[in-house]
């Protein structure tokens, strides 16, 4: 009963395999391994995008902070949710590696921007001169940190928006996979097409061992974040362990057979959910990741049988058996019914 997140089930055993062939034979170091150059090739198809300049790093936050760097000057400010992952638990790496950017929070209804607080914090900003921040990229997450999913019609929305002010825009996509089979569209619909140039694209949370690619699709950014990437320290010398991972998730749909099993699994712990008497929800799942409140004795019963989640809001300690306490709950690729329907048995009582 693992639903303290995605990245704390098993890798693939297809990734496995692929990380134990890769380590049979020799490779060139730095990203000039075979297996790279079919990555590329396979993500330039995935997302119809024949010139995108892709690249790997082991860790979301790299994807992110590195990435950003590369779409903005030290004295730019990159506009973003609240909750954004880059805000919240990025420990200000984004800040970091761009070199004192800051961050522009825009709020947002249950973890999404909405075209109208982006415009006006886009507006409120590069008003002071010299003396202010300037306008730089708009980041957005999807899946987002609260579960909830951008359709494509929003992500375009935002995206119109950030083009209207010249502003380059980033997709923080760790569930990248998750939001893909959730709204049933094509990769490029959920970047490119709707106006987005920089793609952190997924891996780890969704099957793999340590991976995330970085996507441009302008292949103009591609020097500057190769140099970012190196002095960053985030350039692997045994690459190919990373190009392994990446291509077995890429092959035979892996990557998006994943992304469908965490969210079945989701979507039958939400039906169980809803079928419990007093279980409060605090946004609506869009994908592998829930938000839902109910008593503290069913929480004491599953901390008990040693279920793992976080309590996101109230504490296990405390007197009253009644009080609603709620938990973050992530499914991942390899949850099955039997542990789900477990866990809602000990919430019941
Ligand atoms: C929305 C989001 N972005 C990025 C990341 C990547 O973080 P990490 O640096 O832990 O791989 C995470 C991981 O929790 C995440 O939830």
């Amino acid at each position: 009963m693992f639903f303290a997140s995605d990245n704390s089930g098993p890798a693939h055993p297809k990734v496995m395999e692929a990380l134990a062939r890769a380590n049979e034979s020799y490779a060139m170091p730095y990203g000039a391994d075979p297996l790279m150059n079919e990555v590329r090739t396979r993500i330039r198809e995935i997302f119809e995008a024949p010139e995108a300049a892709v690249y790997l790093v082991a860790t979301g936050t790299a994807a992110n902070s590195i990435s950003l760097a590369t779409l903005s000057q030290p004295w730019d400010t990159i506009f973003c949710a609240t909750q954004a992952h880059i805000h919240e638990d990025e420990c200000n790496a984004p800040e970091f590696y761009t070199g004192g950017a800051k961050l522009t929070l825009v709020p947002s209804d249950h973890a999404k921007m909405t075209p109208a607080a982006l415009r006006c914090a886009i507006e409120a900003e590069e008003s002071r001169g010299v003396h202010g921040p300037q306008r730089g990229p708009v980041s957005i997450t999807n899946v987002t940190e609260r579960g909830t999913v951008y359709s494509v019609a929003e992500l375009t929305a935002l995206c119109d928006i950030a083009k209207q002010y010249n502003l380059p825009t980033h997709l923080d996509g760790a569930r990248f996979a998750n939001a893909l089979v959730s709204l049933g569209c094509t990769p490029s619909e959920m970047t490119w097409k709707a106006g987005i140039d920089a793609v952190s694209f997924g891996g780890t949370k969704n099957g793999c061992m340590g991976v995330e690619a970085v996507i441009f699709f302008d292949p103009k950014h591609a020097w500057e974040f190769e140099l970012r990437r190196k002095r960053g320290a985030h350039l692997f010398s045994k690459h190919r362990y990373l190009s392994a991972q990446m291509l077995a998730y890429l092959t035979d749909d892996l990557w998006l057979d994943c992304a469908r099993q965490s969210n079945a699994a989701n979507i039958h712990l939400v039906r169980g959910l809803k079928q419990i008497d007093g279980v409060t929800f605090l946004h609506d799942p869009d994908a592998n990741m829930t938000f839902a409140g109910w008593s503290r004795a069913g929480h004491k019963r599953l901390h008990d049988a040693g279920a793992a989640y976080y309590i996101w809001e109230g504490s296990l300690d405390g007197a009253n058996p009644d009080e609603v306490l709620t938990a973050r709950m992530v499914a991942d690729w390899s949850m099955n019914d039997a542990n789900i329907d477990r866990f809602l048995e000990l919430v019941r009582g």
